[in-house]
């Protein structure tokens, strides 16, 4: 009923507008009165952590994607070399592990039988595995050494949203977290970095209060067949998730690309009209913003129509940008967490328009138990 929804028509649109709150409520007393991060069912010892010199992540969909940006803030907080895999592909390659490979399940669910085979395939080779997940008591976090729960709330559409921001706050601890037991030189920043998160809730709002602006995008685009996403660091796997969103709710095709790569092959796609969907790094990290910039003007010589994620202030793309969402200022690690709301807006609303079941997708289960 309408008022489960909250009076939203989908469970997924509440969901969507759940985000500020499941953010906060996975960040809430993850401190000490001493600063220090604290995680409650984290079971592994200091010394354990202290031990791991490889992390490797394994998650199927969307946690996938969060896994994905798990490994830049891993890395770049900790310096700890961190691979991340699908966990169907996981244990059929016959992965190098060891007691001190730490492998970090990613689930909403905790039932994905994918990752709990992957896992399972871990432990028998002496890894510790830690999960990531938001269903209490579920069997991937069960037979795990260690859990970081999430606190989005059940999560009832299929397609996962405030799941997966949830996650990302889980990946981003998990990284402080590694980088204050191993004492390195970025544990000076995990209160800077614990404040910014904080502000996230704020900033995701801010997003959402404008969603007007999107659903009116979704509206121009009800005849589109195919969409491009392009992103790099960070906004990369924001891409692949937008695309994703895309394929699992209005059925249309959509791929997502590291911006880098159009001109190794994708960009041979672009023709008159198509839209291509693109993540711009923030200023600051002008680098990456400027050569995201050339790539938008690489495809819209081409004919595209450039849909530019932008944050707020950032004038350099305007004169490439068809149209413009405009996003909060917030470092480049963490803006995902950002960057994904409107994609997951628009996914939502074009479905909507074309008249699809947004909460139950054709073909998709919510948790895929067979492998
Ligand atoms: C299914 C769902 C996806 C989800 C994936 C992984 O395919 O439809 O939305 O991302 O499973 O689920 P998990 O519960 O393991 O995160």
């Amino acid at each position: 009923s309408a008022a489960e929804k909250d009076g939203h028509d989908w469970f997924m649109r509440k969901e969507i507008f759940e985000q500020p709150r499941a953010v906060a409520d996975s960040l809430l007393g993850r401190r000490t009165p001493e600063g220090h991060l604290h995680l409650d069912e984290m079971r592994l010892s200091d010394q354990e952590l202290r031990d791991v010199d490889k992390v490797i992540i394994i998650a199927c969909g969307t946690s996938f994607y969060a896994g994905m940006v798990a490994k830049y803030a891993i890395e770049h907080w900790t310096r700890v070399p961190v691979e991340v895999e699908l966990a169907s592909e996981f244990r059929y390659r016959d992965p190098i592990l060891d007691y001190s490979t730490l492998v970090v399940a990613i689930s909403q669910s905790g039932e994905t039988a994918d990752t709990l085979q992957a896992i399972r395939h871990a432990r028998t080779q002496r890894s510790k595995v830690l999960a990531i997940c938001n269903t209490n008591g579920s069997t991937i976090p069960r037979e795990s050494d260690a859990v970081i729960y999430t606190h989005a709330g059940p999560e009832i559409g299929v397609a996962s949203t405030k799941g997966f921001l949830t996650q990302l706050v889980a990946c981003y601890l998990l990284a402080l977290y590694l980088a204050q037991v191993k004492g390195t030189r970025y544990g000076d920043e995990i209160d800077e970095v614990m404040h910014q998160l904080e502000a996230m809730p704020d900033h995701i709002q801010r997003v959402l209060d404008d969603a007007a602006s999107i659903y009116d995008m979704a509206e121009a685009h009800v005849d589109t067949r195919s969409v491009l996403f392009l992103g790099r660091h960070a906004g990369y796997p924001v891409a692949l998730e937008g695309a994703l969103k895309l394929k699992e709710l209005a059925y249309i095709h959509a791929e997502g690309f590291a911006a880098g790569e159009l001109k190794h092959g994708p960009i041979a796609l672009v023709e008159s009209g198509l839209p291509v969907l693109c993540v711009v790094p923030p200023a600051g990290r002008d680098q990456l913003r400027d050569k995201m910039v050339s790539g938008i003007q690489e495809v819209r010589a081409r004919g595209a129509r450039t849909i530019c994620l932008v944050e707020d202030g950032d004038d350099h793309i305007t004169p490439y940008a068809d149209e413009i969402v405009r996003l909060p200022r917030v470092p480049v690690l963490l803006q995902p967490l950002v960057a994904v709301v409107p994609l997951q807006l628009f996914a939502c609303q074009l479905a909507t328009l074309m008249g699809h079941d947004v909460d139950q997708p054709r073909n998709l289960a919510k948790s895929v138990t067979v492998e």
